[in-house]
């Protein structure tokens, strides 16, 4: 009877360990996923790929966007590719924004801009997917760019 409480108190405390490091472990996952994360070669890697394959087309292999006239309205009145690289100003958005715009598009957000023609990707691609192809985007950007995003991302953390 002694020696079962035991057992039981000892495998609780083992339970509620596993637990704790399991709920650690998971966490540490879903941070590693949800955000830009140029460190994690994995996911630039892949990103690259669903880059070349969702985005290209409309960005421009090099990410250097539709046309060199990106600012210009098209004659429909919507606007052609920006460029990702760092001559566009996807790099002055914090990473949640260029999140949002990649899986719902923009018109979710702004009622004040004219229609687009960028598409939303939530049925196209996973969440994870989304960062993959944004953390490859960040990661073609000269170190001072990325710098400056990192700051821009951090101000906005905080003002949240
Ligand atoms: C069919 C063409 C098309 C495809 C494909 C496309 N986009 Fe776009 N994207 C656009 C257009 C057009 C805009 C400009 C939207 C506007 O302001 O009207 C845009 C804007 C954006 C912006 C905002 C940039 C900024 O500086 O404000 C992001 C971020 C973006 N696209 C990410 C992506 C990603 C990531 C992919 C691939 C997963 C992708 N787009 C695929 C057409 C496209």
């Amino acid at each position: 009877m002694k020696m079962n409480k035991h057992l039981l108190s000892f495998t609780a405390i083992a339970a509620i360990g596993i637990a704790i490091v399991t709920f650690f472990d998971l966490n540490r996952d879903n941070t590693a996923r949800a955000g830009i994360d140029i460190t994690n070669q994995k996911q630039v890697a892949l990103g690259k790929t669903l880059y070349a394959q969702q985005c290209a087309v409309c960005h421009g292999k090099n990410l250097e966007g539709q046309t060199p006239n990106w600012r210009q309205p098209l004659p429909d009145g919507t606007f052609p590719a920006p460029p990702h690289d760092a001559t566009g100003h996807t790099w002055h958005h914090p990473d949640k924004m260029l999140f949002d715009i990649t899986k719902f598009s923009r018109s979710g957000g702004s009622k004040n801009l004219p229609p687009t023609t960028m598409p939303a990707f939530k049925d196209k691609l996973t969440d994870s997917e989304i960062w993959a192809v944004l953390s490859y985007i960040k990661s073609q950007w000269p170190l001072e760019i990325q710098q400056r995003h990192d700051t821009l991302n951090k101000h906005h953390h905080m003002s949240k």
